[in-house]
């Protein structure tokens, strides 16, 4: 069958993770970069690199706001014209022009984990580059994490479970969604 030249996915694309922290993005998108052939892009990453200090740095000279400029700052000067994979950090969804920007790109995955197992992984990993962890005194951030659920669910095309095993597994899951999402859907064109 022929698919309608209006119905053809306009490459490239990216793959964008979304999910709130500690829910399996960054192993995920390592893992996805081989099974796609594409290169990982962490926005944390890039951050970094352009403020020259960590992440709780930037948060405690500048403030939050300004972590937020700084993440749609650098994923507008992203290369639009490349397949990407992208480890989005998990308030990018609070930055609605960074939303619009991910699903005109692409195909954006939510991976939802549950708030008991992004708990533990946060207790586990306790590695000091989360400012917002900080808010686990208190139950603030178990409050942010139910915030972000409909933000998460309305920017996502489609939702994997984070916490759902081996990131092996959760990577090939992801590809073949996209892939289904792309044949199905056609995408979408820009
Ligand atoms: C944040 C999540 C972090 C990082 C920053 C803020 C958030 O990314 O961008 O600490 O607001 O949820 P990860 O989700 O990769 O930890």
């Amino acid at each position: 069958m022929r698919i309608p030249p209006s119905e053809v996915y306009v490459s490239p694309m990216w793959i964008t993770l979304i999910g709130f922290m500690a829910s399996g993005k960054t192993t995920v998108a390592r893992r996805l970069g081989p099974v796609t052939g594409r290169a990982v892009v962490s926005l944390d990453d890039l951050v970094v690199r352009r403020a020259g200090c960590s992440i709780p740095e930037i948060f405690s000279k500048y403030g939050e706001l300004h972590f937020r400029n700084l993440e749609l700052e650098i994923l507008q000067e992203l290369d639009r014209n490349r397949d990407l994979i992208l480890d989005g950090g998990g308030g990018l969804v609070e930055t609605p022009a960074a939303v619009n920007l991910i699903r005109e790109q692409g195909a954006v995955i939510w991976l939802d984990s549950s708030w008991e197992s992004v708990l533990r992984r946060l207790e586990i990993q306790r590695d000091g580059d989360r400012p917002l962890v900080s808010l686990l005194e208190s139950n603030h951030l178990e409050n942010l994490f139910h915030r972000r659920l409909p933000l998460y669910a309305q920017a996502a095309d489609f939702r994997l479970q984070g916490d759902g095993g081996d990131p092996e597994a959760v990577a090939g899951l992801v590809n073949l969604r996209c892939r289904m999402w792309q044949s199905r859907s056609g995408g979408r064109t820009r």
